[in-house]
């Protein structure tokens, strides 16, 4: 079933072409959903943009469209306002059908994307020996966020955690475990991330000071590069004690991720410069080889450059990125590349994106994308840290969220005289407290930073993971008391609509896959929060206006049936922002 904007779309650029002729084929109908419900439900804007090329008013040319509009199965005649507008009110009829055949459907009348694309997602992507912070804990709900949601729309999707798993640090790494604590390089459970955490930091500080340290440092280095055994065998094990520490989220958050981190870029380096150098794009600077980019200049006003090899021979981020850049296209067969990090690497994309570019290594049908987001702000408005001033583990972050929940939830079972057990209760707020995460990140325009607050994302009100949580089991509420089944409404139960209230959720309920190929174009997963919050308080709305066990039949039946599309409605929206419902709560 085509959306309904995708419909009437279809009918303005038929009536074009009936009123003005066949070159009229391919014109933007300029449909959008009314900017205001009094004028309707939908408005095309077309009449205004084509007066030059038509050489008529725009209120002719609009005259001219809706003479020619064919839409009696869709709509209301349409309505000319203002200097041009056409606006559309859909008729009741035409909401009772298209519900009634959603109704059947598990997708619920989403559509897939007529063009399947191979994508792949570059998300999460934490470094060893380092503590997943907060951005990767954002990189991770919002880059998942956004894969379940092409995942769904049919897309062909590659999950990968490009994790930081290689590079100079790895020799100041094992060569201070050497001499410190050298079972942590032979056996796999000497150490934990915690451990290694501070092992690294006073690794760092060493070879900051420390000169013959800094020399063995580098042998390391090129004994990893070479391939010597125990450096490999030594790096290999603290790669599974992050990766380890790194499931332990995963795990909490429900994160599936192909781990291909940089370390597999290596072989392919040396040709990236090699490459870049034959297309003439490489400049032999102070000893470093890099390119010099268009559009970034320093200071004092001179181009920048890219370095893709340094002076002592090494490479660095960028290189492997243009690595993995080309080994998406060409091995992978990726057609559309989604990077999802912080805003701070703006800078780093623009610029791996533009030699790669200019070397000729994109083809045009090839989107590539960062996808930057905001900081996580503590309350008084910094970047979050403990009260001791430490970066917040997300371990924490997330048990503390739980536990919180769990406080609200114990008085409230307790006020409403309820007897729950244990298991209940841990089970709830589990996937409350994880889910109000997610929700507080997801829910944000990602590109502006957020305030990190508990009370705010925990909160029974308001555009909260627990308001529709609450919601979703409130719908099974009703299913329960009134024993229920609503996987058994029968398909022949009918959609009647008749008070205001159930239009608007009718047609709300309907634009589920509007709202799905916008985020799936502009990946900004705050459209589908925001249209499943304005879903649960269209809900309400419906709800206090209109008894449902209580009516008579056949309202009953098309009522319950509202109930469960938009049960099932919230249940499919929630479970592409990566959480799941509960039936009782
Ligand atoms: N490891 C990086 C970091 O922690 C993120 C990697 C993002 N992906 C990429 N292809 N560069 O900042």
């Amino acid at each position: 079933m085509n959306s309904t904007l995708e419909q009437l779309k279809a009918k303005v650029e038929q009536a074009l072409i009936a009123a003005f002729g066949n070159t009229m084929a391919g014109t933007d109908p300029m449909l959008v959903s009314a900017s205001n419900p009094k004028f309707g439900d939908y408005q095309s804007n077309a009449a205004m943009s084509l007066t030059k090329q038509l050489g008529q008013s725009p209120r002719a040319i609009a005259q001219a469209i809706v003479q020619h509009l064919d839409i009696t199965d869709i709509c209301e005649p349409a309505v000319i306002a203002g200097p041009g507008f056409i606006n559309f009110t859909v008729k009741p009829h035409y909401l009772e059908s298209q519900l009634n055949s959603i109704q059947t459907e598990p997708c619920l009348g989403v559509l897939s994307a007529k063009h399947v694309q191979r994508v792949i997602v570059d998300f999460s992507s934490p470094n060893i020996a380092k503590e997943m912070h907060v951005g990767h804990l954002r990189s991770t709900i919002i880059g998942d966020c956004i894969a379940r949601i092409l995942e769904f729309r049919g897309h062909d999707v590659l999950r990968l955690n490009h994790v930081g798993d290689w590079g100079t640090q790895f020799g100041m790494l094992i060569a201070y475990l050497r001499e410190v604590c050298p079972e942590a390089l032979t056996l796999s459970n000497a150490i934990d991330l915690g451990d290694l955490v501070t092992f690294y930091r006073q690794a760092k500080q060493r070879f900051d000071t420390d000169e013959v340290f800094q020399e063995t440092a580098r042998q390391e280095v090129v004994k990893l590069q070479a391939g010597a055994k125990d450096t490999r065998h030594a790096w290999q094990l603290l790669c599974e004690q992050s990766r380890r520490e790194f499931e332990v989220i995963y795990e909490l958050l429900d994160i599936h991720l192909t781990e291909r981190g940089e370390s597999f870029y290596n072989p392919l380096l040396a040709d990236v410069v090699k490459d870049l150098d034959e297309s003439g794009l490489l400049v032999e600077n102070a000893g470093a080889k890099c390119v010099f980019l268009e559009g970034f200049t320093n200071k004092e006003g001179e181009p920048l450059p890219l370095i893709v090899q340094k002076s002592d021979g090494g490479y660095n981020y960028a290189t492997t990125d243009l690595a993995a850049l080309r080994y998406r296209i060409e091995q992978d067969g990726a057609q559309r590349i989604i990077y999802v990090t912080d805003a701070g690497q703006a800078n780093h994309f623009a610029q791996v994106f533009q030699v790669a570019q200019r070397a000729g290594w994109i083809p045009d049908t090839i989107k590539v994308v960062h996808v930057p987001f905001g900081l996580v702000l503590g309350e008084d408005g910094k970047k979050l840290k403990t009260r001791s001033g430490e970066t917040v583990r997300l371990r924490d972050l997330l048990d503390e969220a739980i536990a919180r929940f769990r406080t609200y939830l114990e008085t409230r079972i307790a006020e409403e005289n309820r007897n729950e057990t244990e298991e209940f209760i841990a089970e709830v707020a589990q996937v409350a407290g994880i889910s109000a995460v997610k929700y507080a990140d997801l829910s944000q325009n990602r590109t502006s930073n957020y305030v990190f607050s508990y009370d705010k994302m925990l909160a029974d009100k308001g555009n909260t993971a627990p308001y529709l949580l609450y919601a979703y089991a409130r719908i099974q509420s009703i299913s329960r008391k009134g024993n229920i089944d609503f996987a058994n409404l029968g398909a022949d139960a009918k959609i009647l609509l008749q008070e205001e209230t159930e239009l608007v959720l009718a047609k709300h309920l309907l634009q589920l896959s509007e709202v799905l190929q916008k985020v799936e174009q502009d990946l900004l997963p705050n459209h589908l929060c925001l249209y499943l919050y304005d879903l649960s308080q269209k809900f309400n709305q419906f709800y206090e206006q209109c008894p449902v066990l209580k009516a008579e039949e056949a309202v009953r039946t098309s009522r319950l049936v509202l109930c469960d599309l938009t049960a099932r409605t919230l249940k499919l929206g929630l479970s592409l922002l990566g959480i799941p419902v509960l039936e009782r709560m």
